[in-house]
């Protein structure tokens, strides 16, 4: 698949399309925050290797890729985000805002869709700055899922306590 360049620094950092191999690494990255990491693995399944379409990327700095975000769209005037993760050397010098713009420039110039995204909290101010409105929250439990005893007999439901891991 031919891997288009949407935009280039002077400092080495390139934001280009998201390859089926680059894909591997941004979903090895994602899982350690999202357990439905692997849904990207389908995505570029229907996508295609020889497809011509915007919404995947990944940022390379000299060569290699530390980053990753989609934007794509999923239904008429609707786009939605995900896999923005940039690899922990990298932080908090700009390459993320960086891979952040060039999706939101290449959507507001093909499509111009709303944007949905689903965002962790301490995430929420930067997003808002970058003009999202908050929709709902979401609780995420991790655990295991206790088996009923026998002398239950009054919930009705499997579900009785969940632990902390
Ligand atoms: C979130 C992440 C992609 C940001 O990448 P980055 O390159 O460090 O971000 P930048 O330096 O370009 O900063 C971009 C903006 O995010 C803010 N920001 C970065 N990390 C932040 C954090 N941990 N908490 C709150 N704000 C943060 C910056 O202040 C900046 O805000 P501004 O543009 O309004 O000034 C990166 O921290 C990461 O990969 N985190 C782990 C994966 C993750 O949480 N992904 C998002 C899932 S919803």
């Amino acid at each position: 698949m031919k891997s288009r360049v949407y935009r280039q620094w002077d400092d080495g950092f390139v934001v280009r399309r998201m390859t089926r191999q680059d894909a591997e690494k941004a979903i090895l990255w994602y899982t350690s925050i999202c357990a439905t990491s692997v849904d990207l693995q389908v995505v570029l399944d229907v996508r295609g290797d020889d497809a011509d379409i915007d919404g995947f990327y990944v940022g390379e700095l000299n060569g290699e890729v530390i980053a990753s975000k989609i934007e794509f769209v999923v239904a008429d005037g609707l786009s939605y985000g995900s896999m923005f993760y940039v690899d922990e050397r990298y932080r908090n010098s700009g390459l993320g805002r960086r891979i952040n713009d060039v999706a939101r420039d290449v959507t507001e110039s093909t499509s111009g869709n709303t944007v949905g995204i689903d965002a962790h909290d301490e995430l929420e101010a930067v997003n808002m700055r970058r003009g999202y409105k908050t929709a709902f929250a979401v609780t995420q439990f991790t655990g295991k899922v206790l088996q009923p005893d026998d002398t239950a007999g009054n919930s009705g439901s499997a579900i009785r306590e969940v632990n902390d891991l």
